[in-house]
């Protein structure tokens, strides 16, 4: 019989989502402790066929899909070389991206089928881009949304909503979605390492619901994928979707699929876990994996690594930083 990556839920990890880098071009301060991170060291890093390597092991343990996630993840030295071998593993294969370098892989994505691009993009407004990332790409990544979009992408755009920040481009980006097809997500502000998280700065699902449905009126509830993080919706005649990841107020965890491995090569067997299996070490020493990944998912958690609704900062300042997971 072959092997799979279950918990003791039940629940079979078939997603894999691997950081390729801790690095980025960018600076969103609710990503990165504003004074930055410790990078982490090369050596510690996995090579690209390291990462060749075990994302095959996670193949062979039933992984269909595969989310490459950084910092940015187009930041990494040879990227297209790496995602052009992953490719080849006959995976479902996605990638959460800035946007900024996204024009000179198009062509390459549309190649090996990559067709699935989440992008982060919290806010519409030039001014505002500057104030959120620190640095000044707006243009060029709006520009690189219209190039994936026209070559038929399935674009995802990212926005974690922050009170007084964005929270009043809501129905803005529901507007954007009246005549493209894109799914604008929205995202509930979560706490990580230094982001100096407090739920009273985050918008709710409910509020994000009423403030769309006060100005377009009815919302239809689409069915959603299973394992899927997000709800999804659309407004009657917009040609695009929109949906929220709801982790604060409405945690998804009961069907989790998810497994996370970070650039330094350890597991993560959920986005809040504070407990995490190197498994880089193992690799370059020619340790068989198997046994290990399959015992180290039965210690995962039933939902956020345990924490309840308040979200225990003791909990998730001893996490990484969202930077460092990839998210
Ligand atoms: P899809 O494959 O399109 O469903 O992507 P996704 O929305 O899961 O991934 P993406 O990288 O675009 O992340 C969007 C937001 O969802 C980010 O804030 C992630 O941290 C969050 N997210 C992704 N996966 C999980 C998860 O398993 N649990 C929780 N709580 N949040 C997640
Ligand atoms: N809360 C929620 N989402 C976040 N992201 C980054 N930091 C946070 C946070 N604190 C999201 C970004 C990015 C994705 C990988 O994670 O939208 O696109
Ligand atoms: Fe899975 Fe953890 Fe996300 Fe819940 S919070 S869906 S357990 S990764």
């Amino acid at each position: 019989e072959k092997k799979q990556i279950v918990d003791n839920f039940g629940r079979k990890h078939t997603y894999l989502r691997i950081s390729l880098t801790d690095r980025c071009n960018l600076r969103c301060f609710y990503c990165m402790p504003e004074e930055g991170i410790e990078l982490m060291e090369k050596s510690s890093i996995m090579t690209i066929e390291e990462i060749i390597e075990l994302a095959t092991k996670f193949r062979d343990l039933g992984v269909d899909t595969i989310r490459l996630t950084g910092g940015e993840p187009l930041v990494r030295k040879n990227f297209g070389y790496l995602v052009e071998e992953l490719a080849k593993l006959g995976v479902t294969l996605k990638i959460t991206t800035n946007g900024i370098m996204l024009d000179r892989y198009l062509e390459l994505f549309q190649k090996i089928g990559l067709k699935k691009i989440n992008l982060s993009l919290d806010t519409l407004n030039k001014a505002r881009s500057v104030f959120i990332t620190k640095r000044d790409y707006f243009d060029r990544i709006w520009k690189n949304i219209q190039q994936a979009l026209e070559m038929d992408m399935e674009v995802k755009l990212n926005i974690v909503l922050i009170k007084t920040v964005n929270d009043k481009e809501i129905n803005d980006f529901i507007e954007l979605t009246k005549h493209k097809n894109l799914t604008v997500k929205f995202i509930e502000f979560m706490p990580f390492k230094g982001n100096k998280w407090d739920w009273s700065k985050g918008v709710g699902k409910q509020e994000i619901l009423d403030t769309i449905s006060e100005k377009f009126g009815s919302i239809k509830e689409l069915e959603n994928p299973k394992h899927s993080t997000s709800t999804n919706f659309k407004v009657p005649g917009h040609v695009g979707n929109f949906a929220i990841v709801s982790t604060i107020t409405n945690p998804f965890c009961s069907e989790c699929n998810r497994i996370r491995v970070t650039a330094d090569g350890k597991m993560k067997n959920c986005l809040f876990a504070n407990s995490e299996t190197d498994l880089l070490t193992p690799l370059r020493n020619g340790e068989k994996m198997e046994e290990l990944i399959i015992n180290a998912i039965k210690t995962k958690k039933y939902s956020r690594d345990g924490m309840d609704v308040k979200m225990d900062a003791d909990h998730y300042e001893n996490n990484r930083s969202m930077i460092s997971i990839g998210g």
